[in-house]
């Protein structure tokens, strides 16, 4: 059975982030997939300080939230990055969260995430989908870095307030047939 994990990185609880991953975790559980999603919100993950003892002894020094989500990234076969725009790039956690992942770039960790399946996706309030041009580039870099696998990407704009992604029932149908066609064992 494939395991999806939904990553979202907004500071705002049970917002558009959150509602457009749940969307593509459930379309993925109807294919088949176990899925969980981690909100960094709740974890409170801190800045990398770079001083890569991560490289030698395979283990990250800094203790909080994301001990545990090394374990869950390296269990998955499928990690959603999902983040709201802010500012044409990532949060705050979902930067914090990224800059962690220089624990993978070094020979005794690399294989650990390298291959693995990855989905991006973002919301924002501007009409524009150009504008999340540079924020999907950077994630888009980023996991190639990694050795990742780019298997879908989704953006919705028009999404300012708490909760108004609910109304853009054409978008919500796309994230959960993204799920689907990310849910299916190959
Ligand atoms: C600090 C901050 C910066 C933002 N920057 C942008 C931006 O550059 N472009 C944009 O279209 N929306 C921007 N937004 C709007 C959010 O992307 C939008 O409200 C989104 O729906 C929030 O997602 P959430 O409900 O998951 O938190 C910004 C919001 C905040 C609070």
């Amino acid at each position: 059975m494939k395991k999806v994990l939904g990553i979202a990185g907004s500071p705002r609880k049970g917002g558009n982030t959150h509602i457009l991953v749940s969307q593509i975790l459930k379309g993925a559980r109807a294919a088949g997939a176990r899925t969980e999603l981690v909100s960094l919100s709740n974890l409170r993950v801190k800045e990398c300080d770079g001083c890569h003892t991560c490289w030698d002894t395979e283990v990250c020094w800094i203790s909080d939230g994301m001990k545990r989500i090394y374990k869950k990234l390296m269990d998955s076969d499928c990690i959603i990055l999902a983040t709201p725009m802010y500012w044409f790039g990532p949060t705050v956690p979902m930067k914090a969260f990224i800059d962690r992942l220089v624990y993978f770039c070094c020979p005794k960790n690399e294989d650990k995430i390298k291959g693995k399946e990855v989905v991006l996706a973002t919301v924002f309030a501007g009409d524009d989908p150009g504008d999340a041009t540079p924020l999907l580039k950077m994630l888009k870099m980023t996991t190639d870095y990694l050795g990742m696998k780019l298997k879908g990407k989704i953006l919705a704009p028009g999404v300012g307030e708490k909760g108004a992604i609910k109304k853009k029932k054409r978008k919500l149908k796309e994230a959960f047939n993204l799920g689907r066609s990310i849910g299916k064992s190959s």
